[in-house]
């Protein structure tokens, strides 16, 4: 028997992935940035055991038993074993495979990123698989390539057919841009969303904004986010955060039917950040939205305190429900009466924003090597 459990993180794009040109091999469109967050707030957590013994492969994800003739998943799998050190047993063995988040799936947070990343993570380790493993992470999610690194990511969208030169690198470290702050602002939301892949499909085969956007743009937001972070410029960063958020959310709307992603609250939260930067002088926070109305802020430690203050006032908690504020500990500033007033956004319902998640950029995926860890027992059950 063989055993390993792993933890993985969660990644917010700052240039998005949206499209693939070939969907079997989850090729995408354009490359992608994004930066690692912090896994002790948010991460997936995930045991593989291997075992002579047992009679199938066997997943529980969150607490349920799944499929795992899942394509997906069969796909990683594959390419796991041709990757495979020689002459190991564990290779031929079935599997289990137990993982779980450490955020609530119901709030729509990139979990099949960090989920993916870390099945192939742990299985590459029991493996003895060596070199890149993000070309593997990306046939189960396109983003999950971007969670096996740690710090500043990119996915280069690569030029040849089989995909082999479509993986993820580094940009910059964990420690590059040490003031680097992400608050991640769960909205109340109702409404089912369409999936990030029946999404870009449909973007695909009706929005010309897409194509525009591939062809035109994308290439020298690349490059002027790229310079931004190397030289920590937050105001070149978070221009063009917001800008590529906005131009997806564009796309969205431009597919037929469109797709909408954002609600009233996240709307609000954009005209919130902007007021609040056009009051301050300068750019200091940036928003950025994935495929749902949850909003992603950048912005640099010494301007959390009157930001989340500034926040709290404008959507108040819901003292019903579960603590405001996750992660990092937070001390929200005072905010000025004049603030208050010059700000001219009118207070929303309480609970609008259910709760603010706080961190900061981490480390990749890594493995975890206290026993005590594990979420399978010795038979190979979750726990
Ligand atoms: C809006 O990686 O979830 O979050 O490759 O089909 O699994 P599939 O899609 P997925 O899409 C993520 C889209 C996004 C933008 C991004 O993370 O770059």
């Amino acid at each position: 028997m063989s055993v390993i459990t792993c933890v993985a993180p969660v990644n917010i794009a700052v240039i998005k992935y949206w499209g693939k040109r070939n969907e079997e091999l989850i090729l995408p469109l354009n490359d992608s940035i994004s930066a690692t967050l912090n896994v002790e707030y948010m991460r997936a957590k995930t045991t593989v055991m291997a075992s002579p013994t047992f009679k199938e492969n066997k997943i529980w994800l969150n607490g349920k038993e799944e499929s795992f003739e899942n394509p997906r998943l069969q796909h990683c799998m594959k390419e796991l074993k041709q990757r495979a050190r020689k002459n190991t047993d564990v290779v031929n063995w079935n599997i289990h495979v137990c993982s779980e988040n450490n955020f609530p799936t119901a709030a729509g947070l990139a979990s099949s990123a960090a989920g993916y990343a870390c099945f192939v993570y742990a299985i590459a380790q029991l493996y003895g698989v060596e070199g890149d493993i993000t070309a593997i992470a990306r046939r189960g999610s396109g983003s999950a390539c971007r969670s096996i690194y740690g710090g500043w990511v990119q996915w280069h969208v690569g030029k040849s057919d089989d995909g082999s030169d479509s993986f993820a690198t580094q940009i910059a470290g964990v420690s590059h841009w040490p003031e680097m702050r992400i608050l991640t602002l769960v909205v109340n939301s109702s409404r089912k969303k369409c999936s990030s892949t029946d999404g870009m499909r449909r973007s695909i085969a009706t929005s010309s904004l897409l194509k525009y956007r591939v062809d035109h743009v994308v290439k020298d937001r690349v490059e002027g986010i790229i310079r931004a972070i190397k030289e920590k410029d937050f105001k070149a960063f978070a221009e063009i955060t917001m800008k590529d958020s906005n131009q997806f959310h564009a796309i969205c709307s431009d597919t037929y039917p469109p797709l909408s992603y954002v609600n009233e609250v996240s709307r609000r939260i954009i005209e919130l950040i902007h007021a609040y930067n056009e009051l301050r002088g300068t750019t200091k926070v940036a928003y950025t939205f994935d495929a749902g109305p949850n909003a992603c802020l950048y912005l640099l430690e010494e301007d959390v305190p009157e930001v989340v203050a500034l926040i709290q006032y404008v959507f108040p908690s819901d003292t019903e429900r579960v603590e405001y504020f996750k992660g990092l500990p937070i001390n929200p500033g005072s905010l000025s009466d004049e603030l208050k007033v010059k700000i001219d956004i009118p207070k929303q319902k309480p609970g609008s924003i259910k709760y603010i998640i706080y961190t900061d950029v981490g480390e990749g995926a890594r493995v975890l090597n206290d026993d005590n860890e594990h979420l399978l027992n010795d038979c190979g059950n979750p726990k």
